[in-house]
């Protein structure tokens, strides 16, 4: 990989590499391989966790760090271009990470940039570092990425996690239940994929009925950012709450995962359940990150 922008692009060894690589830097960190290097993290839209598990990535292996949180206090705010924003931060650094709303910001500023740019989120469309930090939880938990059943729920139109999941996993012959109000189904190209290369899928409203047989449950946020009529958000925003007795009868290996933030999709008791999973995930994207940056740089 020369720039990761989407997990369509990527192989079913680019992921295993990943995810093994993950592994590698959890077990035995190295503070001092990418001394010298100088990372970009251009941030469009807010985060949390993606722009502060980057940076800890560059970091704790040894590389700096120059970006912003806030476009606002960037010159985009008086009017530069992102092409010509790209063109002057490609002056700076070795590897620029960015997160835009507009979806395909990632690929066009990979077109007109010499040096690697990874896809941070751009808009509803891809969020592909969170898929591989998703996958390198799933095997974590599972033990294989094989055969597994997976249920999403919720936001499944405008969440860019669950888009860029359940492309990754099509290499591993999962059967999926997507949960969500009418309002949030998948858009029609992601069941068109997986008709496509003949993946288990079906869709439906009611989030009891997906508990009882899957292996991995992930819950995602009503994403109210994406929303042009905040009556329609208004409408859908409760549709789900996971809370901790529903979690009886489920399977022991059943493990919650959630990209967070979370909003009311997870009851905080769910928190203390041993099934629970979604802030340790959170974690294994430093490793997951490291394991990008460094396969991107070559330098692993
Ligand atoms: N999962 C995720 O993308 O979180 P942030 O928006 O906080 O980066």
């Amino acid at each position: 990989m020369n720039k990761l922008v989407s997990i369509s692009d990527c192989t079913k060894e680019d992921l295993l590499h990943i995810v093994n690589l993950a592994e590698k830097f959890e077990k035995n960190p190295n503070p001092h391989l990418l001394d010298g290097k100088l990372v970009a993290t251009l941030f469009f839209e807010p985060s949390t966790r993606t722009r502060l598990s980057f940076e800890t990535a560059v970091q704790r292996l040894g590389g700096r760090v120059i970006g912003f949180s806030d476009a606002a206090t960037s010159s985009s705010s008086k009017g530069e271009t992102l092409h010509d924003t790209i063109k002057m931060v490609s002056n700076y650094v070795d590897l620029i990470v960015m997160r835009h709303p507009i979806e395909g910001a990632a690929r066009y500023a990979s077109e007109i940039t010499n040096i690697p740019v990874i896809n941070a989120g751009d808009g509803s469309n891809q969020h592909p570092t969170q898929t591989m930090l998703d996958l390198y939880s799933i095997k974590k938990t599972q033990g294989t990425l094989e055969n597994l059943t997976i249920s999403m729920v919720g936001d499944l139109k405008y969440g860019r996690t669950v888009h860029s999941l359940l492309m990754a996993m099509r290499f591993f012959n999962p059967t999926y239940h997507f949960v969500a109000p009418n309002e949030l189904k998948l858009p029609a190209q992601y069941p068109e994929f997986m008709r496509k290369n003949n993946i288990k899928f079906d869709e439906r409203e009611d989030m009891n009925s997906v508990l009882a047989d899957s292996d991995i449950l992930y819950m995602t946020r009503v994403q109210q950012e994406r929303f042009t009529d905040l009556v329609e958000y208004e409408k859908v925003k409760n549709t789900y709450t996971l809370r901790s007795n529903m979690l009886e009868g489920t399977k022991s290996n059943l493990k919650i995962l959630h990209p967070l933030p979370r909003i009311n999709e997870i009851a905080p008791d769910v928190d203390d359940n041993p099934k629970a999973y979604y802030f340790e995930q959170a974690r294994n994207g430093v490793f997951a990150r490291q394991a990008v940056i460094c396969s991107i740089l070559g330098m692993c």
